[in-house]
């Protein structure tokens, strides 16, 4: 098993440019099918992810492959197939949101349950819920799903929560519907108006991604179309908060400041010169790390759950105490008792982790757990005193394209062996 190595102490320097974003090349590769033509999307990470995804595609009978620098190439044309195996379900939750796709286009779908609980139950009762509201008739039974909609017929949809996958299985069950499908609570992420976007482009009728309320009109036919993913904002805040923690001064180009607002303010608290130019973020630090106050995650826009490890590990050098309040996920301090092997002062009880920040962080073997808890800990061991061994690298990869070579382009002394 290969792990990555990291000795800390260098400060980071440089340009680099942010990948695409992978919460936005699943449900638009998944939307790829309700087209049943050529599709490209551009600016595509090389993830476990997004492999995933394509394999799911060629499962279902559609040829899909990379091409050229980032773009995946997907014919919908032939699909034969309405069933996701059971292993593939397992490698990725997210896997579910092909589930309003492959309902639209076919009538008919089989799936089991996504897999895993890294950060606490996730249900899909909502997805559910919605698409039955939707005219699905859905059996659940010994772990898999059978599904079956002759046709969808739009409604109002209210949901309990934001959920960002109910919100994309909707709009992909919608699309194509019989009538005007309002979702109401819709999740604001901006994935969610990148979607829209797609959808829109293949002739779609969808408005109102970025609010709470998105309206799909469903249209008879969609046709093929070429899209270009917005940058990954989770990749980007990794990139802050590696430079915040590091100490330097990068500039991260491809960004959407606007998407970061909630980070970029609490890495500002923390004493971070930050500025914007267009679409480049430059983040200088090189003063004390001053402790970032209460910091509570929420739905877009509010501070975002998966940037709450990464600002954590930051939190653990400042000087004084930062309090987090994991609003989102049940479970989501796993990478908690890694940090404490490097040396960090966190106790958690229930959803709240109250971080004292430490004089020094200490290099240790430490593995991830989760994909943004692991970048986390590679993020916590560029400013640790001497080497960390981090494994668990099968997490990382899931959403990030060679995280080591991007921080070894800024001056961080970390290699994979
Ligand atoms: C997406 C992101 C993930 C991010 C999360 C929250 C992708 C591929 N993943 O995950 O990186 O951390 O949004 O911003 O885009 N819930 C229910 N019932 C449901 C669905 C969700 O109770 O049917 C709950 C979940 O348990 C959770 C909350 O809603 O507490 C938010 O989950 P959701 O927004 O659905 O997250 P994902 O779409 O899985």
């Amino acid at each position: 098993m290969s792990a990555i190595f990291i000795t800390g102490g260098k400060p980071l320097y440089g340009s680099v440019r942010t990948q695409g974003a992978k919460n936005s090349v699943l449900p638009i590769l998944a939307a790829t099918i309700l087209c049943g033509g050529p599709c490209v999307v551009h600016n595509c990470p090389d993830l476990l992810d997004v492999n995933t995804s394509i394999r799911i595609l060629r499962h279902l009978g559609c040829p899909a492959k990379r091409e050229g620098a980032g773009a995946v190439a997907a014919d919908t044309a032939g699909m034969n197939r309405f069933d996701i195996p059971e292993g593939l379900m397992r490698e990725m939750r997210s896997s579910v949101v092909f589930l309003g796709a492959i309902l639209s286009r076919t009538g008919e779908a089989v799936m089991s349950y996504p897999g895993g609980c890294d950060l606490g139950p996730r249900p899909i009762d909502l997805h559910i819920a919605a698409l039955r509201q939707m005219g699905a008739e859905i059996r659940e039974e010994g772990g898999y799903l059978y599904c079956k909609a002759p046709k969808f017929t739009g409604c109002d949809i209210y949901l309990s929560t934001p959920s960002v996958g109910a919100t994309e299985n909707i709009m992909l069950a919608a699309a194509r519907a019989d009538g005007t499908t309002r979702i109401l609570n819709a999740a604001r992420e901006p994935e969610i108006g990148d979607l829209q976007d797609f959808l829109n482009a293949m002739g779609g009728r969808v408005t109102g991604a970025g609010s709470s309320t998105v309206t799909i009109e469903g249209v008879r036919r969609l046709s093929g179309a070429e899209h270009t993913v917005i940058p990954d904002r989770v990749a980007a805040a990794t990139l802050l908060s590696a430079a915040a923690l590091a100490g330097g001064d990068i500039a991260i180009g491809d960004t959407r400041p606007e998407d970061l607002a909630t980070v970029l303010s609490v890495l500002a608290k923390a004493g971070c010169d930050i500025s914007e130019d267009g679409r480049e973020i430059r983040i200088r630090r090189d003063g004390a790390l001053r402790p970032m106050g209460r910091i509570c995650t929420m739905p877009h826009p509010g501070f975002p759950t998966d940037a709450q490890a990464l600002v954590m590990a930051v939190a653990c050098r400042a000087e004084g105490v930062t309090m987090f309040s994991e609003r989102i996920f049940e479970s989501r301090y796993r990478h908690v008792g890694e940090l404490l092997r490097m040396g960090a002062d966190i106790q958690v009880e229930g959803r709240v982790a109250v971080v004292r920040g430490v004089p020094k962080l200490y290099g240790a073997r430490v593995c991830a757990t989760d994909l943004r808890g692991g970048a986390a800990l590679a993020v916590a061991a560029l400013a640790a005193e001497g080497e960390t061994e981090l494994s668990g690298l099968q997490h990382i990869d899931r959403g990030y394209e060679r995280l080591e070579d991007v921080l070894a382009s800024l001056g961080a002394d970390i290699e994979r062996k």
